[in-house]
């Protein structure tokens, strides 16, 4: 898959940098070439030597070598590839990148590409969740930096959390992900997916039993097909694609947000199971048993319906919004009148009574209702059911062309 692409690693100093080495194998087992470099601190961890023999190439270490007239210049090295990758890429790296430093060889090679990047973060978990760190994420993010991982677990560092750096494996896909050329190259395609958790308290929420299997698997469709995905998702059962842009959400109100600022986008495909309702009269702090047996009183507040927002946007409407319809009784009709009501191009409409096993389950039967009518489309798995539907939405931005 990715034979003759070219990959620009860029190895921040992190203990993570051991698996650096397994992924220039893996990049170079698929035939694509990888051009190392390596930042001061990551000499540390892995060495110059190591990384050069296993890519076949010269590595590369410091900006002020690229400046001698008989070697590549860094804005040539950052513009050669087809693809930056970060990996690891530590909290510093981030930092650097988010302020648009430029203070060493692979800040500068950042700042010069015109190329798409793919970071992989990594660090402790305490410096993850660091509100300066999330803010730098955030920036990358709407700066259409492409993130993989991190993943929980156990870390070097004797902690548990998110902070792991993405498996080779995982950079591999999303490498590839990042790379596709298909009828979608070039497109940007916001997907909604999983349920959303509305509070009651701080230690209790309202939720539905979406698993985000259905979203996830659009996701990465569409991905396959080269478009550029925003992943926004609420807390699902199945992780997010690798390749895409993961916007994480727990309740209805924050996915409004986070669609509104990944807009403007080619489509939209709404797969989320959005609660309908949050408690407006939610606890601060846990709201104790009454001794004397009374009972607490939530009071509902209509959530933003965001797939009607954004259908009826004036200005920057996507070319083609998708909505879903769960539904457990007369699903065409509903969902037909859901279609005109929502002001959506395409619902994708499903029978979730618990006797389908549809609801958390791996297979869907959908039915597909357009303007034209409504198309049965037989059970089969989530995956494929999201591989038809990214095809059908290739063909219509196809028929749309660029507006
Ligand atoms: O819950 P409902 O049947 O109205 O959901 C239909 C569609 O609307 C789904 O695509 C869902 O993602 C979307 N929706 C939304 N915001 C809401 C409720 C539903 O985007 N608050």
């Amino acid at each position: 898959m990715l034979a003759g692409k070219r990959i620009l690693l860029i190895i921040g100093g992190g203990i993570a940098a051991y698996k650096s080495l397994d992924l220039i194998r893996r990049l170079r087992a698929q035939n694509a070439t990888v051009t190392p470099v390596i930042t001061n601190a990551a000499k540390e961890f892995v060495t110059p030597l190591s990384v050069s023999a296993l890519a076949g190439e010269k590595v590369y270490q410091d900006l002020f070598d690229l400046t001698d007239e008989a070697e590549m210049g860094h804005i040539e090295l950052s513009r050669a590839a087809d693809l930056i990758v970060v990996a690891p890429a530590t909290a510093d790296l981030c930092a650097k990148m988010a302020g648009g430093h430029a203070n060493d060889l692979a800040s500068t090679l950042l700042m010069a590409t015109d190329k798409r990047v793919l970071i992989a973060p990594t660090m402790n978990v305490r410096m993850w969740q660091h509100p300066a760190n999330q803010r730098n994420l955030a920036t990358l993010q709407a700066d259409g930096i492409l993130t993989v991982g991190p993943n929980e677990g156990d870390m070097a560092c004797g902690e548990f959390g998110p902070g792991r750096m993405a498996e080779p494996d995982e950079i591999v896909d999303a490498v590839t992900a990042a790379l596709a050329t298909g009828p979608l190259a070039g497109r940007h395609v916001l997907v909604t997916s999983g349920p959303t958790h509305e509070p009651i308290d701080p230690v209790r929420y309202i939720a539905n039993r979406s698993s985000g299997a259905q979203g996830t698997a659009i996701a990465q469709a569409l991905a396959a097909l080269g478009a550029d995905i925003t992943f926004v998702t609420g807390p699902a059962d199945v992780a997010p694609p690798s390749g895409v842009t993961v916007m994480p959400v727990q309740t209805a109100v924050e996915m409004a947000e986070a669609v509104k600022s990944a807009l403007p986008a080619d489509a939209a495909v709404f797969a989320a199971a959005v609660a309908d309702w949050h408690v407006v009269n939610a606890a601060q702090s846990k709201i104790k048993k009454d001794a004397k047996g009374s009972l607490p009183v939530l009071k509902f507040a209509e959530n933003p319906d965001i797939l009607a927002q954004v259908s009826g946007m004036k200005k920057g409407r996507p070319k083609l919004v998708v909505g879903f319809a769960a539904e457990t009784d007369n699903v065409t009709q509903n969902a037909t009148a859901k279609r005109k009501r929502k002001k959506c191009d395409w619902i994708v409409a499903n029978d979730v009574s618990p006797s389908t096993g549809i609801m958390g389950g791996s297979e869907n039967a959908v039915t597909l209702i357009t303007k034209d009518g409504s198309q049965d489309w037989p059970r089969m798995s989530k995956r494929q059911v999201a591989d038809r539907l990214a095809g059908a939405i290739a063909d219509a931005l196809g028929a749309a062309g660029d507006t």
